[in-house]
């Protein structure tokens, strides 16, 4: 996810590409690296830590001098956060040299490839059997450094925007992008390239944003070319002039992190399960999984341990879980399960889940449970975070960076997690037929693009948020695995706008908080089709006859529920267990124009952390 910056010029490179990095810290990362070449010699400096730590140590390493550079912050997919994993990678003849955000999913039989043709390696990453490949094909092929990339990156699987260049021939960069960002900034006798405009804004508004699938070659500080990587055909350069403003740019356009957050989640999704899941062959493969299958298939029952909206994620594994595989599940507030010395047998499996992988709380109830014994498999954000190295094996959500302290596509990529590790178990237990497993795999596939449609009710929820930015409490209700959609609304309401609300299971109204129904209360029912339907519309006119004010979440073209709502906000169908990844949709909408309607610090609300790593 992270960050790439490049540049060839009349400048000296280096103040550039430092300058951009600092630039591009705002997308989270985990090291940094930067390759200069000054005629004579490429230099490279790379450190695990902040760029910060790069600058000191470069300027105390080697000469800055250079008009051609590439530089990096690295977001660790592939190989855990060191110097050697840090990006920019070598090729084994020392010639070239690259840099790359994304993940090459085929990397491991292409690794294995080349080690059989003499090819070694320092690092566990992706990127350099890339760099390798590339020097493969050209020396094999007898074909220049764009052709080389070009044939290459046809035989890989993933995604990727990289920058490459050989210092045999230091007067171009190649550049490629298929599923991150990459734009070149085209000035005066020079050529940056950066997965945003942020590094190069000062020094020119022209830039070229490549498209998916294209690659492009600035020669000569002058020339430019791109082509398709697929057929090699060439495309007419589209230069755009810029009128963002810097800040503007590092959030996409979008006035928070927290909006471009929720808006990245049909790619976050994808980015999760891409590599994991094969549909038509029916298989789901996750490394921490399979290396560990029969602690899973032979276990007593799942404990989840986590906070806050993580803890919410593992509520709902819970219905999965026990719907799927028929594996009994606990799911425990980390901060109450440290402390109450619980039950904890050896052939239990305890799932923690955590975005930052930094959460005092979470790293206690993890140490907890493996003093008493138990399997501890951790669902992390962050490679490499300190729950990920405690855990036993783990699986990493690939949702990138999440900066706005309100979480909300690890939410949902922490449930993508959950089910297909839930899917896997059924399977192997014979719960589900090999036909039942691909309609749940076809199904997962379109989610991302129904979480992109539940996306377009943002007009309705700007209309419900101006409607209710002035109340003084809320209630979100929901039933199933809605039951835990309605905790984390209500979670993220509070959160930043500070508006009390409170999550229930539906049916839990008439056991005493109906009692707080009135004109003043608006409640918001997830009560889409999928799920106790009716039961839920029920629940809805109990809440009406006491003038409660309903919103309602609904699947696309419902009609009864829209008689009776004050408001209704609808979201595409899917199958039951999948319903949380798109009913969260609106709730974090609602909650996000509510806050933005009442001026709170959207990012960073009050009095509240990114990472609780205190207790
Ligand atoms: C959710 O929006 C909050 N940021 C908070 O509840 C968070 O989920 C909790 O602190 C757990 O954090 P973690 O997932 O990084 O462990
Ligand atoms: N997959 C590469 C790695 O793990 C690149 C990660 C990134 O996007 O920064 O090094």
């Amino acid at each position: 996810m992270c960050g790439i910056v490049g540049y060839i010029g009349h400048r000296e490179a280096y103040p550039i590409i430092l300058q951009g990095l600092q630039r591009l810290e705002y997308r989270g990362y985990d090291s940094a690296g930067i390759a200069l070449y000054d005629g004579d010699h490429l230099k490279v400096c790379k450190t695990k830590g902040k760029v910060e730590d790069l600058k000191n140590r470069l300027e105390s390493e080697i000469s800055t001098k250079g008009t051609i550079g590439i530089g990096h912050t690295r977001w660790a997919t592939h190989g855990v956060p060191n110097d050697i994993n840090s990006h920019p990678h070598i090729s084994n003849s020392g010639n070239l040299v690259i840099i790359h955000n994304g993940i090459i999913e085929n990397y491991d039989p292409l690794r294995q490839e080349l080690i059989n043709r003499g090819y070694s390696f320092q690092s566990d990453t992706d990127t350099e059997v890339l760099v390798n490949l590339i020097e493969d094909v050209k020396s094999k092929e007898n074909v220049k450094l764009g052709k080389a990339v070009q044939i290459a990156l046809n035989q890989t699987i993933g995604a990727y925007a990289i920058a490459v260049f050989d210092k045999t021939k230091p007067n171009e960069i190649v550049v490629a992008r298929l599923g991150s960002p990459l734009a070149i900034g085209v000035g005066d006798d020079e050529f940056f390239i950066a997965s945003d405009a942020t590094p190069f804004i000062e020094y020119t508004n022209n830039a070229i944003y490549l498209e998916d699938g294209e690659m492009a070659v600035v020669r000569n500080h002058k020339e430019l070319e791109i082509r398709k990587i697929k057929d090699d055909s060439l495309v007419d350069p589209y230069i755009q002039e810029l009128q963002l403003n810097l800040e503007q740019i590092e959030k996409g356009g979008y006035d928070h992190f927290m909006i471009k957050e929720i808006y990245e989640q049909p790619d976050a999704i994808t980015d999760t399960f891409r590599g994991r899941m094969k549909t038509k062959e029916g298989i789901i493969r996750m490394a921490g999984i399979d290396d560990n299958i029969d602690k899973f298939l032979n276990a007593r029952r799942i404990v989840v341990v986590a906070c806050g909206t993580s803890w919410h994620a593992g509520l709902v594994a819970e219905y999965i879980f026990e719907e799927f595989a028929r594996i009994p599940v606990e799911v425990e507030y980390a901060s109450e399960f440290r402390y109450r010395n619980p039950v904890i047998y050896e052939d239990d499996v305890v799932i923690a889940i955590s975005q930052s992988g930094e959460t005092a709380d979470t790293m206690a109830a993890i140490k907890l449970a493996k003093e008493k014994g138990a399997f501890v498999f951790g669902v992390c954000n962050v490679v490499g975070s300190s729950i990920s190295r405690e855990t036993h094996a783990g699986a990493y959500t690939h949702a990138g960076p999440e900066i706005g302290v309100a979480s909300t596509k690890a939410f949902t990529t922490q449930i993508t997690i959950l089910t297909l590790i839930a899917l896997k178990l059924a399977k192997l237990k014979g719960k589900l037929s090999l036909t039942e497993f691909r309609t749940y795999l076809q199904e997962l596939e379109s989610i991302p693009a129904k979480v992109a449609e539940a996306l377009k009710s943002n007009e309705q929820a700007i209309r419900v948020a101006a409607q209710y930015k002035d109340v003084a409490n809320a209630l979100y209700l929901g039933r199933g695995y809605n039951f835990p959609v309605a905790l984390e609304g209500a979670l993220k309401l509070k959160e930043i706008s500070y508006i009390h609300a409170e999550g229930y299971p539906a049916a839990e109204m008439k056991h005493g908080p109906i009692a707080l129904i009135d004109e003043e209360m608006p409640v918001v029912v997830i009560a889409t089709r999928q799920g106790h339907y009716e039961k839920v519309v029920s629940n809805i006119e109990e809440i009406k006859a006491r003038s409660g004010k309903i919103i309602g979440i609904v699947s696309k073209g419902d009609t009864e529920v829209k008689k009776l709502a004050d408001h209704v906000i609808e979201i595409p169908e899917t199958l039951e267990p999948f319903t949380p990844l798109l009913t969260t949709i609106p709730l974090q909408l609602l909650s996000y124009h509510i806050a933005v309607m009442l001026g709170k610090n959207v990012d960073q609300p009050r009095n509240l952390a990114k990472s609780v790593t205190v207790e």
